[in-house]
């Protein structure tokens, strides 16, 4: 669904690449020396630092001066504003290299209708990168257009096999090893919304995760449909509220890797 006119979205597309971009250079201003020793644990290999929750506030609070009709939903505060059409922010997706002091982070902000993804902003300023979509409208990185690869051999795909701690480590590796034995070369890059928006560029031929949760997704899901990948219907079910497998890859090789994931609840 989407209720907005072309007018109204295009000011919110340029709300969110402004916006992201000012989150990405405060986060970007309070980053951790490699080395520091001194970051909170949430849980096992969990991270939480204090620019999660200033670029969270931040953000929040500009798009609520902005766009007070809409919706918010944040990683760290949860639900602040309900509502249909809602904005999705992680405000530092990748936070285990981000508070090891590396640069493959970054700030995730979408616009969601329903169940349906509007736009998505992807700023890591530590790369010099920004992803961009908007629907109907063409997906870009740093302003050029960027389309999926077409690879049609999963032996000469790059595949990332996202981890977190929610699922065990054995169904991971097995996961990793079924990937692999397809001839393709398996990577782990710590943030999904950055492995998602490397398969709309066509960087990364395929992205899987046993699972993942909406703030994390909620931008590339706009990139990658405008970019011609094929996704799971990650928005069908319970996607949005309590996270799901994801599966998003070339159109070449979709149908291989999914029968090599084997996923048993991906929609
Ligand atoms: C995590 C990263 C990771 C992905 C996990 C996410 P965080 O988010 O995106 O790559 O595999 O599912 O939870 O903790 O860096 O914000
Ligand atoms: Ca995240």
């Amino acid at each position: 669904m989407n209720t907005l006119s072309d007018t109204d979205l295009a000011r919110r597309h340029d709300a969110a690449l402004l916006i992201a971009a000012q989150a990405g250079d405060m986060a970007l201003s309070m980053r951790p020396a490699p080395g520091d020793a001194s970051i909170t644990l949430k849980g096992a290999q969990d991270w939480l630092t204090e620019a999660d929750g200033a670029v969270e506030r931040f953000v929040a609070q500009r798009l609520a001066a902005l766009f007070p009709e809409d919706g918010f939903h944040g990683e760290e505060t949860g639900h602040a504003r309900p509502g249909a059409r809602r904005w999705v922010l992680d405000p530092i997706d990748g936070t285990s290299n981000y508070a090891h002091g590396g640069t493959r982070w970054c700030v995730s902000l979408g616009l969601i209708e329903e169940r349906t993804p509007l736009l998505g902003v992807i700023a890591a300023p530590a790369l010099g990168e920004t992803y961009a979509a908007c629907r109907g409208r063409g997906a870009t990185l740093n302003g050029a257009a960027i389309r999926v690869s077409a690879t049609t051999e999963l032996a000469r795909a790059i595949v990332e096999c996202g981890w977190s701690p929610r699922r065990p480590s054995p169904d991971y590796v097995a996961l990793c090893g079924r990937v692999m034995a397809t001839g393709s070369m398996v990577r782990a890059g710590g943030s999904g919304a950055l492995g998602l928006a490397e398969v709309a560029a066509g960087r990364l031929d395929g992205y899987v995760e046993m699972h993942i949760n909406l703030w994390d997704v909620a931008a590339a899901l706009a990139i990658l449909a405008e970019a011609g990948a094929v996704v799971s219907d990650f928005m069908a079910g319970e996607g949005p509220s309590r996270g799901e497998p994801i599966l998003a890859a070339a159109p070449g090789i979709v149908a291989a890797l999914r029968a090599a994931a084997a996923l048993a609840d991906l929609a």
